[in-house]
């Protein structure tokens, strides 16, 4: 590993997986391909280690002459394939991009790697890998007493989301068996932490409670995550990306399955802790049951015995601690949630999602 690209690199995981990166690996130069939308932002990027390593790359994965060239002109060994639309609620108001990016996207990734690792200008000199980053929604949902979801699980995805991750995940596992192209997959969990867009169940609660204003849970606030910290996400991802055999699929999560409504208390009770003299304190007080989402998922759970047998990662962070850490962040970085707040439309996605649903409403 030695040129690596990565795409969507100014989002929430992969900011945190290139800070990981160049802090652990002295040696790698990363190229970061990144179109900027209103997920992504350079000022996730601005407390790199060693940020000559890093070159920052405005352009769109659909874009395949651009990928094309980044593959030739800084001779790309190894690709971490995070870019995507992230966001249920947002599939299911509008699809149309999550079918761009996530899957016409990950086509123009797929096809610039196989020209240039599998082609006539191959140098064959170094060994290559392309890491496509998923999630565990493609698998469906579970029942209260389902084993939890494994690598062998049949896909079997219920939002325009998960349905886009799905047919990337097998555009990328046809072109490991059809051209025999070093792939690997990883599908992971919910993950909670820093400089996470704050259209995510925990940083929307967070940064409602600071300003006093209701906490929206959907439905009953029964449905069930799996929550894994960030930072052991990406420790995840490159322990996958040095130890793992070709054509591998590996499940991540945190083993910590919990209610929206359990995970949304114990933010309150950490910002009571944090901010005693808050007006709105006990924060719990601003929760709301709202509209349900429609089609919800209502469990996922992760069964991460492959990754931890075989590569032994684990995560470091309980839920408890890694809630500590990132509700202590949002509250030190308020110039970061003010520059949400000015450029990226965020008011009206608030109005978007939120304006219908009504208090109490399950449906
Ligand atoms: P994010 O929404 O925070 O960031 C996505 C990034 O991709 C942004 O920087 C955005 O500008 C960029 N991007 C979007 N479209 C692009 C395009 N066409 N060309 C180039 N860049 C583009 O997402 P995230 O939460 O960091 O998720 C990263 C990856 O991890 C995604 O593939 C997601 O499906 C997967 N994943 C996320 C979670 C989670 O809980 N957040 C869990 C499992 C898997
Ligand atoms: P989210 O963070 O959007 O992630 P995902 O849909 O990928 O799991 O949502 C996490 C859970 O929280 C999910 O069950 C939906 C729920 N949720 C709410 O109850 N209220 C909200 O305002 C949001 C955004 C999510």
């Amino acid at each position: 590993m030695e040129n690596v690209l990565v795409t969507g690199g100014a989002g929430f995981i992969g900011s945190c997986f290139i800070r990981h990166l160049l802090r652990h690996d002295i040696r790698v130069r990363i190229v970061n391909l990144d179109t900027l939308t209103y997920a992504g932002s350079l000022d996730n990027l601005a407390d790199l280690p060693d940020p000559a390593r890093h070159m920052f790359v405005h352009g769109d994965i659909c874009d395949r002459e651009l990928v094309a060239n980044l593959f030739r002109q800084y001779e790309i060994d190894t690709v971490v394939h995070f870019a995507a639309e992230t966001h249920v609620d947002r599939s299911i108001i509008g699809p149309s991009a999550f079918i761009q990016t996530n899957v016409v996207g990950t086509f123009s990734l797929l096809e610039a790697a196989r020209d240039t690792w599998l082609g006539r200008r191959a140098s064959g000199r170094h060994v290559k890998r392309f890491l496509h980053i998923s999630t565990d929604e493609v698998y469906g949902s579970l029942g209260p007493t389902d084993p939890p979801f494994s690598e062998s699980t049949p896909y079997a995805p219920n939002s325009p989301y998960a349905a886009s991750k799905a047919a990337s995940d097998h555009l990328v596992r046809a072109y490991g068996h059809t051209y025999g192209f070093p792939v690997l997959i990883t599908n992971c969990s919910n993950n909670f932490g820093p400089h996470q867009f704050p259209e995510k169940l925990i940083p929307l609660i967070i940064l409602n409670a600071l300003e006093g204003k209701p906490l929206p849970v959907y439905g009953d606030g029964g449905h069930v995550r799996d929550w894994l910290f960030v930072e052991d996400h990406c420790e995840a991802l490159e322990i996958v990306l040095r130890k793992a055999r070709d054509f591998e699929t590996y499940n991540i999560g945190g083993d910590c399955q919990a209610t929206n409504l359990q995970v949304v208390e114990q933010v309150c009770a950490i910002i009571d802790q944090l901010r005693s003299d808050s007006p709105w304190a006990p924060h719990r007080s601003l929760i709301q049951f709202v509209t349900d989402r429609p089609g919800h998922d209502r469990r996922y759970a992760m069964d991460t015995s492959r990754i931890r047998g075989e590569l032994g990662w684990q995560p470091r962070h309980t839920l408890a601690e890694g809630l500590r850490e990132t509700v202590d962040w949002y509250l030190s970085n308020p110039g970061w949630l003010d520059a949400i707040r000015a450029n990226t439309g965020y008011k009206e996605w608030l109005h978007a999602n939120y304006t219908g649903r009504v208090e109490g409403g399950t449906g």
